[in-house]
């Protein structure tokens, strides 16, 4: 049996691609800048400068959009967390360590223009978004031990999840409501399904060179996949709201991040795994189906849950003008 490559193997064996894709991204990369996608006349001082401080009467946002935001701007925050990942497990020479180096500083301007954003237009309370900025980022961020095994898991996820938050941003944009939020996370998700293309190519290149080994680490890292906000105040809750509302669900998990990124890595089309790798593959079918079946119960439970909550509001609607 063939054995693994090693990580060092891996990375040196890479490199040369890695530096095609550099290349390629800053060719496609274009140059912003955060301060032109904020609506800086609708700022004011705070109290503390003889202003007055935040009221949620202030806030022109929704209750999903709000959570989609608050989630979105925490998760971009805790790129420390995110740069010690792939710092660690990609090298810090040459092209690798070029990306790793572009890709923390594009990543950071997202959490500057979102926040920004919120804080002039008082979107959201500006203390609370603060005391959770400073909690997710002292928890910091672990990927789930059983996925946290070096280069391909961490290629193989930042992958799904470059995806995953470009369809994030895109849809907090549409439930927004106000155009200036919409362009601005356009941007953001542009930057993302950019950064999403670069490991892409990545771990599509660690498929031909070690296409048993690559498929372990990609099936394992979609078995366990989550979203990189587990540590975040109020997760759960603002997960579950951005589910119901379609910011990002299970469906659009499978659809339009798990699917479309395996049919371009010909996973199911490939004739270069040993049996090994037909195993893995046949593992990675199941889990698939399982997916599909998960994504029609969630559907359910979610239609039931919005038509008991539309039916709540028209009683409420009737009492009140009976009253
Ligand atoms: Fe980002
Ligand atoms: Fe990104």
């Amino acid at each position: 049996m063939a054995r693994d490559l090693t990580q060092l193997e891996l990375l040196t064996e890479l490199e040369p691609v890695a530096e095609q894709n550099v290349n390629r991204h800053l060719s496609m990369a274009k140059e912003w800048h955060p301060h032109d996608y904020v609506p800086w006349d609708d700022g004011r001082n705070f109290a503390a400068l003889g202003g007055v401080d935040w009221d949620p009467s202030q806030s022109k946002l929704g209750e999903v959009a709000k959570a989609a935001m608050i989630t979105n701007l925490l998760t971009e925050d805790n790129l420390p967390s995110y740069h010690r990942e792939i710092a660690e497990n990609f090298s810090q020479d040459g092209a690798w360590g070029t990306w790793v180096g572009r890709w923390t500083a594009e990543e950071n301007r997202h959490g500057i223009v979102m926040r920004d954003y919120l804080v002039v237009t008082r979107g959201v309370d500006p203390v609370a978004l603060e005391e959770a900025r400073m909690i997710h980022m002292t928890n910091g961020f672990a990927s789930p031990a059983e996925a946290d095994a070096g280069f391909l898991h961490s290629v193989a996820y930042v992958t799904f999840q470059e995806l995953a938050t470009r369809v994030s941003h895109r849809n907090t944009g549409k439930v927004c409501d106000d155009p200036i939020a919409d362009r601005m996370l356009q941007r953001v998700a542009a930057d993302e399904n950019l950064h999403m293309i670069f490991y892409r190519n990545m771990c599509g290149a660690a498929l031909d060179l070690a296409p048993d080994q690559a498929l372990d680490a990609i099936t394992l890292i979609l078995e366990n996949f989550q979203m990189p906000g587990a540590g975040m105040p109020n997760f759960r809750r603002n997960g579950v709201l951005m589910a119901k509302h379609g910011i990002y669900d299970l469906r659009q998990h499978l659809e339009e991040v798990v699917q479309p990124v395996l049919k371009k890595w010909k996973i199911f089309e490939r004739d270069d795994f040993t049996a090994r790798g037909e195993q893995t593959r046949e593992r990675l079918g199941l889990f698939l189906d399982k997916l599909g079946q998960d994504v029609l119960k969630f559907e359910e439970q979610r239609d039931r849950m919005l038509a008991r909550e539309a039916a709540k509001r028209e009683r409420q609607l009737a009492s009140s003008s009976a009253s």
